[in-house]
């Protein structure tokens, strides 16, 4: 079997002294999309926190391209190519477009993403380079924190339910972008609650409660109200 590019081995994860994580094993393949669902507060958002160090991991390990973890998660995490998109965007408010996708340059990574390549999938953003983060719409904050996560030219997308507060109709242009990035063959870990999104993005999905995985499955042998009834228990 190949290595897989992002792996939560059986991990325990805590805020404090709070047992959050209670053995999560999850797994994306090279090219692969994990749906990670399940309703609010049962830790998914903490399972992209145990990446970066932002939750403890104190037994299991992540593992990036094969490669795990230490303690200094955040700056190797993201040298090692795990790329956040975080759920609320986190666009900084004071800086322009344009100095928000620099930011993730802070990897340090090379490849084909750059300012020109970003701009060339997110043409918005391109007219609105000068424009402070603050006076974006949702959906152009939503682009542009997609956008900073790619300029790290990541091996895995980390997407926190990306299409959260959007109208539909921006969702829907979402849904084509990251659909864009799919058939580009970029690997994602995507939580997300818009389970039509799901199902056309992702391979497999994971339903987790209170801080455990409890099923599993493949999109193409699952319907969207199997995938409904999997999420609502
Ligand atoms: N910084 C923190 N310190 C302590 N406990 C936290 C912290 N952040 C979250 N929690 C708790 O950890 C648990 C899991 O939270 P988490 O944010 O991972 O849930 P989630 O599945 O992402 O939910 P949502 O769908 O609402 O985003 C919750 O009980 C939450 O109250
Ligand atoms: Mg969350």
């Amino acid at each position: 079997m190949t290595t897989p590019v992002l792996q939560l081995d059986s991990i325990r994860a805590f805020y404090g002294g709070a047992l959050i994580l209670d053995g999560v094993h999850l797994e994306v393949a090279e090219g692969e999309c994990v749906a990670l669902l399940g309703p609010n507060g049962v830790g998914k958002t903490t399972s992209l926190n145990s990446i970066f160090g932002i939750a403890r991991v104190r037994a299991g390990a992540v593992r990036i391209d094969g490669v795990e973890l230490s303690r200094k998660r955040a700056h190797e995490a993201a040298r090692l190519g795990a790329a956040l998109v975080p759920q609320g965007r986190w666009i900084v408010s004071s800086l322009s477009v344009e100095e928000n996708l620099l930011l993730g340059q802070a990897s340090g990574r090379d490849g084909a993403w750059d300012l020109g390549a970003v701009y060339e999938m997110f043409p918005v953003l391109k007219e609105r380079a000068a424009a402070r983060g603050d006076a974006l719409s949702g959906g152009q904050q939503q682009m542009l924190a997609i956008g900073r996560a790619l300029m790290s030219n990541p091996r895995v997308l980390l997407l926190d339910e990306p299409s959260e507060g959007l109208a539909p109709v921006v969702v829907d242009a979402l849904g084509d972008a990251l659909a864009q990035l799919r058939a580009q063959g970029t690997s994602m870990l995507l939580i997300e609650q818009r389970l039509d999104l799901v199902m056309r993005l992702a391979e497999r999905y994971a339903v987790m409660a209170k801080g455990r995985i409890v099923s599993e499955g493949r999109i193409e042998e699952t319907s969207l109200d199997e995938l409904k009834n999997a999420v609502s228990v």
